[in-house]
């Protein structure tokens, strides 16, 4: 089976072909990715009306291009997707609306993907993992850690109750004038930096339970920097490895938290996933995987191009629920707000 998808969630506009043979392999046949960061930078952050306009300028053009790079057709296709949520709503609709127009032009099934989903199961396509998996999900909008049993279900064992982790870094970005997007910025700053330089502290560390606060850290970071008597690069590195290196300690502290429910819940320990832009970062991967190895588990971490957004995912939970015999009606209505919870598979649809 081979599907074109199409993600436009937020400032990637993104299409890709992928195929599933047999049981459960993948291979993603092109995976286009034509990035507005140009576009937003000089507004420090992405401009939702500006996101649109320029995915509705590039999409025809970037599904063209997915499909010549792919040596494919339309009539190669089982199906076309989209990113139907959560993101901005403008640019959900130029991507579904164009899924749709395919779909209905060549009598194809349509599928419209959470967002959420596509990265929760990247790693069954680059890794072939089986169910069930624990995921650290962190992006820009999102931070959560799920139980992952099956296509569609989904149980979050914990979650923010504040800024999401990608935030946090792109707030620190800013506080510290790394630029935009903040977190390879600043994790590119932190290599020349000590992450023992400034103290700051490891919200919600030691505390029960699974979920996570970053607004706290977010302040300290405000605080240390109007503190310095000197504000030049070093300092900023020093800063900006502190941050991360908080980071990583409460990342690790929730995980390992989170490992035991999932334990308990599903009588293993593991595998780990962790998916989402903010899982491009070589320091949180390598504290996730030393916590792994101590608990007796592995991490399973996606391709730098697979973590951040992209449409392959999308493709490959298309295939996932195609597979399942799942699609979607042409009326489906795009989603703000969708919890990857409420989603449902092919056992309880
Ligand atoms: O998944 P994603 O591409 O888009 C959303 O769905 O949000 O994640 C984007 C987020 C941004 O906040 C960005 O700063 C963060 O991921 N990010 C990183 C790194 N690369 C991207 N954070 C930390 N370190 C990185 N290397
Ligand atoms: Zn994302």
């Amino acid at each position: 089976m081979i599907v074109l998808a199409i993600e436009t969630s937020c400032d990637e506009t993104a299409a890709a072909v992928v195929a599933r043979d047999g049981a459960a392999t993948g291979r993603v046949l092109s995976n286009v990715v034509l990035s507005q960061l140009a576009e937003h930078r000089p507004f420090g952050g992405v401009v939702p009306e500006i996101a649109a306009r320029s995915h509705l300028d590039h999409l025809d053009s970037l599904v063209q291009r997915a499909l010549d790079e792919a040596g494919l057709g339309f009539d190669a296709l089982d199906g076309v997707a989209a990113t139907g949520g959560p993101g901005l709503i403008g640019g959900v609709f130029v991507g579904s609306m164009t899924a749709k127009a395919i779909a209905a032009a060549r009598g194809l099934p349509f599928l419209a993907v959470n967002h959420l989903e596509g990265h929760a199961l990247t790693a069954r396509l680059t890794d072939g993992l089986a169910f069930p998996y624990l995921l650290l999900l962190v992006s820009g909008g999102h931070c959560q850690l799920v139980e992952v049993a099956g296509i569609g279900r989904y149980r979050r064992l914990g979650g923010t109750v504040d800024d999401a982790v990608g935030e946090a870094f792109d707030k620190t970005a800013k506080l510290l004038d790394l630029g935009y997007p903040g977190g390879p910025a600043v994790e590119r700053a932190a290599r020349g930096g000590d992450p023992r330089a400034v103290k700051l502290p490891r919200p919600m560390a030691g505390k029960p339970g699974c979920d996570f606060s970053f607004s706290g850290l977010k302040t300290a970071v405000r605080q240390a920097r109007q503190q310095l008597a000197l504000f030049d690069d070093q300092a900023a590195a020093d800063l900006a490895a502190s941050f991360q290196a908080a980071v990583a300690d409460v990342l690790a502290d929730r995980c390992g938290h989170a490992l035991d429910s999932f334990a308990a819940d599903t009588g293993q320990r593991g595998p780990l996933v962790v998916a989402g832009g903010v899982a491009a970062n070589q320091v949180l991967r390598a504290r996730l995987r030393h916590l792994s190895a101590s608990q007796g588990t592995r991490l399973i971490a996606p391709p730098l191009d697979l973590c951040t957004d992209n449409a392959a995912m999308i493709g490959w939970a298309a295939l996932e629920r195609l597979a399942l015999g799942l699609s979607d009606p042409l009326d489906f209505a795009p989603k703000p707000r969708w919890p990857l919870e409420s989603l449902t598979g092919a056992a309880d649809t």
